[in-house]
């Protein structure tokens, strides 16, 4: 089983397979400075669990280390893909636009590389995240003008940048938006551990993240192209025998990792988590990898959970656009459309208070008891530009559910209030002093 297959294309493309050092080399060079780095380890499983896309009927997808420059998203791409190949394993997001869907095939039941997320235009962006996952090319006319089949592929990405694609797509500024289905086939991982390390926590003893990172890059360059293959010459020997394994391991990781009550989509994409920590738990068993066994199970875990915390929690997309909607608003407008009460009121010198003049008047604002401000809506601000494009019955449920929205004793959503300049209480929706989120303090400038 040494023989090595390659998918040949009209186009014609560097054999991104290279070898070179060897197994042992990568593995104390390169995947042993994994153990107690999470995306580390957590992207080296990934790369292995392209094979096993086939054999679980599982779809096409990919992660997408996002942050900052120079925290090591290059660095541990290079990694993962080393088990594959060297330098030119890695692709970009910009040289791949031109005859993507060859790349993809290049790659298929594999790994793809796409470094830089940044260097590709907006509207391409969305195309190649879509056309990858999709798994299925165009149909064209060959050289001699029959119809040539279409070409087929399924793969596993990784990608790096600085924005998200959701960012990315809405880039130019023409209202795009990321399609759900889209963001759960390429999923946004925050590529900061949070250790004050970049994309590392543990440094093994070297001085610095950034002598990690060249250290890696260099074994990396040194070692590269023995893992998978090696992966892939026991995968080969029980080929039926994987598809029940992996939906074992994956089983076992989602009745663990899977907070209750998730909703559909963060159900599809920790399924994704969970088939990466199958690879890297059967890659431990296989002796390719030099981890203790549950390593990868235990960096998917906390991939997971930061990418579940990034999203801001299990719910349905609709419901955290609700308050993220509703907070929006409140951020943008909640010094200047929001007339102040009470000692909220700017007095100048003499004691006597500053008249500001609210235009397009929102609701007003006060001080809470807790030092906090609460925000009285208008209910047909609240309609017609909170609301807008949602249902705002829905919204301010969600945000009752939330703990940001005051209800009346019988689980109303507006409440009577007293405000300047009305006779009597009238109706507003009263929202309570988080809705500016975990930074926003004060009265909501
Ligand atoms: N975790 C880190 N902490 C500090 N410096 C780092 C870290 N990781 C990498 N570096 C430094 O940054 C250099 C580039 O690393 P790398 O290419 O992995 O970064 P990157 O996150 O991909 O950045 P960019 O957004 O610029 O592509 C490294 O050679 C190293 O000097
Ligand atoms: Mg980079």
């Amino acid at each position: 089983m040494d023989e090595r297959f390659y998918f040949q294309s009209d186009s014609s493309f560097d054999d991104p397979y290279t070898i070179n050092g060897s197994l042992e080399g990568w593995r104390n060079e390169v995947a042993r400075y994994a153990v107690g780095n999470s995306r580390l380890a957590f992207a080296i499983s990934a790369g292995f669990a392209g094979p096993l896309l086939l054999p679980t009927d599982s779809e096409s997808g990919g992660f997408h280390l996002r942050g900052g420059s120079s925290v090591g998203k290059s660095t541990v791409l290079t990694a993962a893909g080393s088990s594959w190949g060297g330098r030119d394993f890695i692709r970009t997001w910009r040289a791949t636009s031109n005859g993507l869907e060859s790349v993809a095939a290049l790659h298929n039941d594999g790994l793809l590389c796409l470094d830089e997320l940044s260097q590709v235009d907006s509207r391409e962006a969305g195309q190649i995240a879509y056309l990858i996952a999709n798994g299925v090319g165009k149909t064209r006319a060959g050289r001699s003008g029959e119809a040539r089949k279409a070409l087929r592929w399924r793969t596993l990405f990784l990608s790096t940048g600085e924005i998200d694609l959701a960012t990315k797509i809405a880039e130019d500024g023409r209202g795009r938006r990321v399609a759900a289905g889209q963001e759960a086939r390429l999923v946004d991982l925050p590529a900061d551990a949070g250790a004050g390390l970049g994309i590392f926590e543990d440094l093994h003893g070297l001085a610095s993240a950034a002598d990690l990172a060249q250290h890696l890059k260099a074994a990396a360059a040194r070692h590269h192209g023995h893992a998978a293959p090696a992966f892939i010459r026991f995968l080969t020997r029980d080929f039926g025998g994987i598809g029940p394994l992996v939906a074992e391991h994956q089983r076992e990781f989602l009745t663990e990792a899977l907070p209750e009550g998730a909703d559909g989509q963060v159900r599809r994409v920790a399924g994704r988590f969970a088939l990466v920590a199958a690879a890297g738990e059967m890659v431990t068993s296989f002796g390719i990898l030099p981890w203790p066994q549950g390593e990868a199970t235990k960096a998917c875990r906390r991939c997971l959970a930061d990418w579940i915390a990034q999203r801001g929690g299990v719910e349905p997309a609709e419901d955290r656009e609700a308050v993220s909607a509703v907070r929006r608003f409140i951020q943008g407008h909640g010094s200047s459309r929001f007339e102040p009460m009470g000692d909220l009121v700017h007095h100048d010198s003499t004691g006597t208070p500053i008249d500001v003049r609210i235009q397009n008047r929102a609701g007003f604002r006060r001080r809470r008891g807790n030092g906090g401000t609460e925000f009285l809506v208008l209910p047909e601000v609240w309609k017609t530009e909170i609301c807008q494009g949602m249902d705002s019955m829905r919204v301010a449920k969600v945000l009752a559910e939330h703990g940001l929205l005051k209800t009346d004793g019988q689980g109303k959503f507006q409440t009577l209030h007293r405000v300047l300049g009305s006779s009597g209480p009238i109706r507003c929706y009263a929202l309570l002093p988080g809705i500016l989120g975990d930074e926003g303090e004060g009265d909501g400038s």
